[in-house]
């Protein structure tokens, strides 16, 4: 009995019980889940009170694009499955050239695909630069309706200095330090061979709250081989995050639209925050029952650029053009990472969300992207840390 009573405080205190009367709707349940009884029953993936929390496992140290040993640091991953060539799995990622650290992303950072053959956890190995320096922020995504890979990335070819040092440059309005404003796309039937379409999402020159647009994040859409919806004729969606002329200001997130992937994107109207909470690194996908969510990198007080630990944070909504809710009292995912070792770090700094999602048009998160920076070091690299029991 006193077992039983401890273990069921324990699992009281890990959110593993339900409590009374945790949600009247599914929104409740961060629509991550469905309210039954008063209690959320959450999707696999997802767990907490309010399913507002990321299952996440201890996985190998082994594992994503960790070059740091090497003096390469990387940043920005994500990964996707070989369409031809079985357990064949590809990372698209930033690599900063020349040995520089994470606070020389700009300019050195250039996009590259590595490869897995032991599953989709990695580790990666370079094979091939995608584009080069200055080049960031690669998300990539199967468009069903274009039969064709869509990589949205900032920035535009650059003259590096040899040693690392940051350096005043511009890719187009609204943003003349670091280069970060404006999105491009590419195109690919393969994952090997690239065709740049040009910067379809300029910033602007104004005082707008996003004259600086960057951190490009294409809707992952619900997808099987056999679902038409996501082969319908919806515009393209793009999340990114806005802030005022060289980034003077808050950092804030909304979504644009263009009838195809190539035109020119514009924000959905009204051009406003589509939630007040400041964040950035928006990554946003479709679930199995046609709801949007969000992850992002929270800068509130607790989060930020290693000013606390609960950096991961999720938001959803019933469309994709909102009404958005960030939901402000669970933590999607911390600093914090356990390996299957039993080792744990605190990391310093943990961006960039991505998750690779099962195949079968659940939607299951399966594996969570991330980039680290240590506590102490100049270097980052790429973690990638399992969900549930997806695997
Ligand atoms: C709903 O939950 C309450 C409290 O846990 C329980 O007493 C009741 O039997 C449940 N009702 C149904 C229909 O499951
Ligand atoms: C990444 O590589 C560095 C350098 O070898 C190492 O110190 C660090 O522990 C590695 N990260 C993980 C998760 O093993
Ligand atoms: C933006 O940054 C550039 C380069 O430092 C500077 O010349 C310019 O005055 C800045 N503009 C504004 C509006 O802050
Ligand atoms: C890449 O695509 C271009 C344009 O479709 C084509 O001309 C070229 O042959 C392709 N190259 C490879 C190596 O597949
Ligand atoms: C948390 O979110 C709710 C719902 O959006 C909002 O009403 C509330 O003001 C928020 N609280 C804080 C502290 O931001």
């Amino acid at each position: 009995m006193k077992h039983f009573v401890q273990l069921t405080l324990l699992a009281s205190a890990l959110g593993l019980l339900p409590q009374a009367l945790a949600c009247t709707n599914d929104e409740d349940c961060g629509l991550n889940g469905v309210c039954n009884n008063n209690t959320c029953i959450c999707d696999p993936g997802w767990t907490g009170n309010d399913c507002g929390r990321l299952d996440l496992r201890p996985g190998p140290r082994a594992n994503g694009y960790n070059l740091t040993g090497q003096g390469t640091s990387s940043w920005c991953n994500g990964i996707l499955r070989d369409p031809q060539i079985k357990d064949l799995y590809h990372l698209i990622v930033s690599e900063f050239t020349h040995g520089c650290g994470l606070d020389y992303w700009s300019p050195y950072s250039r996009i590259i695909r590595a490869e897995s053959t032991t599953g989709p956890l990695g580790p990666y190995t370079f094979k091939q630069e995608i584009a080069p320096s200055f080049a960031h922020n690669p998300s990539v995504i199967w468009s069903e309706k274009d039969q064709r890979y869509l990589m949205y990335n900032i920035g535009c070819p650059q003259q590096v200095p040899s040693t690392c040092q940051n350096v005043d440059f511009t890719c187009g309005p609204g943003n003349a330090i670091n280069g970060e404003s404006g999105i491009s796309v590419w195109s690919s039937p393969d994952l090997y061979n690239w065709t740049y379409h040009g910067q379809v999402f300029p910033g602007t020159d104004n005082n707008a709250w996003d004259a600086d647009i960057t951190n490009p994040a294409p809707l992952h859409l619900r997808y099987t081989p056999r679902n038409p919806a996501s082969a319908r004729g919806a515009p393209t969606i793009l999340a990114y995050r806005g802030c005022p002329y060289n980034c003077s200001g808050a950092e804030l997130i909304t979504i644009a639209t263009a009838p195809d992937y190539t035109s020119p994107y514009t924000p959905i109207h009204p051009s406003a925050p589509i939630f007040p909470e400041p964040s950035e690194d928006p990554f946003i996908w479709e679930d199995r029952r046609g709801n949007f969510h969000m992850l992002v990198h929270s800068l509130l007080p607790d989060a930020g650029f290693g000013d606390g630990p609960n950096v991961g944070r999720h938001a959803y909504a019933r469309s994709w053009a909102g009404p958005w809710t960030f939901n402000n009292n669970s933590v999607a995912f911390t600093t914090s990472v356990e390996f299957e070792d039993g080792s744990i770090v605190e990391y310093f700094r943990r961006e960039r969300p991505s998750l690779f999602f099962s195949e079968d048009g659940e939607m299951r998160p399966l594996l969570l992207s991330t980039g680290v920076q240590e506590v102490g070091e100049g270097a980052s690299y790429s973690l990638i840390q399992p969900i549930g029991d997806g695997l």
